[in-house]
């Protein structure tokens, strides 16, 4: 498969995005064994996480505030997302890459853009910059966005699930979040698919297929008419 802007040989990026709620983590690991049984080598991870250090922060991060205690300022989150995200470029995805694999990973720089800017205010071109600063400008492929009323994908959560993002932030807030990401991925549609996350999950999935095998095409013998580039899943 080829790598966009990358050198031949390399591995694809694909990043699921979405809020919470919305099946990242279930349709991540059906991609993965997609692709997988199409005999592309594929390392699936997550974000914040996939790392000895990020899955600590991982810890720090997604946990209740204590009863008293200050809320955590929402560039301090952006500042620990990106520690974490730095450990997993330099420790795993450049690495697999690097080796040819395809990384398929659930959140990536978009959620920091969503939650800490559009959710939480942090100004976008700061964590723009602070994001390219951990990654060292090491932007995805492909992104899936699974869309999904926020109110709808906060219902899906189990309690003992639910994250400080969750608990601690209103229906605004998540309301900004869903409308980040819609707003990301109409600003980049060359590296974005929306896909309706509303629908069953073998639905959904055939969806981030079908969007994947259109956007890369089946290489050197494709054949005219082109599908589009991106398709809209609605
Ligand atoms: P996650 O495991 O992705 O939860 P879910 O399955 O609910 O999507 O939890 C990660 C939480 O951290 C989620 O609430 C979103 C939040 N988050 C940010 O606020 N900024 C970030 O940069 C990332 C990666 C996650």
């Amino acid at each position: 498969m080829a790598s966009g802007s990358r050198p031949a040989g390399t591995g694809l990026f694909i990043t699921i995005e979405g809020p919470d709620g919305s099946g990242k983590t279930t349709q991540a690991e059906r991609l993965a064994a997609w692709l997988a049984a199409r005999d592309v080598p594929v390392h699936l991870t997550r974000e914040p996480g996939g790392t000895w250090l990020g899955e600590r922060l991982r810890e720090v991060l997604l946990a209740r505030t204590a009863e008293g205690s200050t809320p955590t300022d929402a560039l301090t989150d952006a500042l620990l997302f990106n520690a974490a995200r730095r450990q997993i470029v330099r420790e795993v995805i450049r690495p697999a890459l690097a080796a040819g694999t395809t990384v398929v990973c659930a959140r990536y720089a978009d959620s920091t853009l969503a939650y800490q800017g559009y959710g939480a205010g942090v100004s976008l071109d700061r964590l723009r910059t602070l994001a390219d600063f951990a990654t060292d400008g090491l932007v995805p492929d492909f992104t899936v966005l699974l869309d999904v009323p926020a109110a709808e994908a906060l219902a899906r959560k189990a309690p003992d699930e639910v994250t400080r993002f969750e608990s601690e932030f209103d229906a605004g807030f998540h309301q900004r979040v869903r409308a980040g990401f819609l707003a990301m991925a109409a600003a980049e549609p060359d590296r974005f698919v929306v896909v309706d996350a509303t629908r069953p999950i073998e639905t959904v999935t055939a969806g981030v297929v079908t969007s994947l095998e259109w956007r890369l095409g089946p290489g050197d013998e494709r054949s005219e008419p082109s599908p589009p580039r991106v398709r809209i899943n609605t």
